[in-house]
């Protein structure tokens, strides 16, 4: 059942206390992407989320670069194309972008301007929320391009930082949190 899923996902994840700076807990993901059965439950629990609640969904949107290890997977799933947020200098072409902090530094996010038709409905994910700098920042970019946002995708997070409420209005669904 779903309890159990997401208790096997959450015992996958690995602390590293101290990375990559002193105070930071870095929760590691490697251990999902190594057990097929953790990564096909993550895909699953998403998409049922997804199925459910946002079943007109036409594009998601991933988050270079974690982000990218869920989110083809997801669209595959769901029959819909994948869009990719880079880090600056990534994308050939004309690109929009946008400027960010985050958890431990800060960034610079871009897509390509014509990935996105205006009004098109998209869904954002991200392996993890700490404090929202970066999924704020694809929520601003993706508004920019007139994008439709009906929500974003976790697997992991931080709720101390409440990350959540910076991504209002737009809903967050997050499967494990610590
Ligand atoms: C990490 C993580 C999220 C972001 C979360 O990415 O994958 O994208 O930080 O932090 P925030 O909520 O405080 O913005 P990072 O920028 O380290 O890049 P990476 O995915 O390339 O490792
Ligand atoms: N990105 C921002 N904060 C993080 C954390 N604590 N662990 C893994 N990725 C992160």
């Amino acid at each position: 059942n779903r309890e159990e899923k997401l208790k096997y996902i959450r015992e996958k994840i690995r602390p590293f206390p101290d990375f990559p700076s002193k105070g930071i807990i870095f929760r590691d993901i490697c251990p999902i992407l190594k057990d097929p059965k953790a990564l096909s439950t993550v895909i699953d629990l998403f998409e049922e989320h997804v199925r459910q609640t946002y079943p007109d969904v036409e594009l998601i949107v991933g988050l270079d670069a974690r982000g990218f290890l869920f989110g083809p997977l997801l669209a595959q799933r769901l029959g819909v194309g994948f869009i990719l947020i880079r880090k600056k200098g990534k994308l050939p072409g004309p690109t929009a972008s946008v400027g960010y902090t985050l958890e431990y530094g800060k960034a610079e996010a871009e897509v390509q301007e014509d990935a996105i038709e205006p009004g098109q409905k998209i869904l954002i994910i991200d392996d993890l929320l700490a404090t929202g700098g970066t999924l704020y920042a694809a929520c601003e970019l993706m508004k920019k391009q007139k994008a439709q946002i009906l929500g974003c995708l976790v697997v992991i997070e931080l709720t101390d930082l409440n990350g959540a409420d910076r991504l209002k209005p737009s809903p967050l669904f997050s499967l494990v949190h610590f």
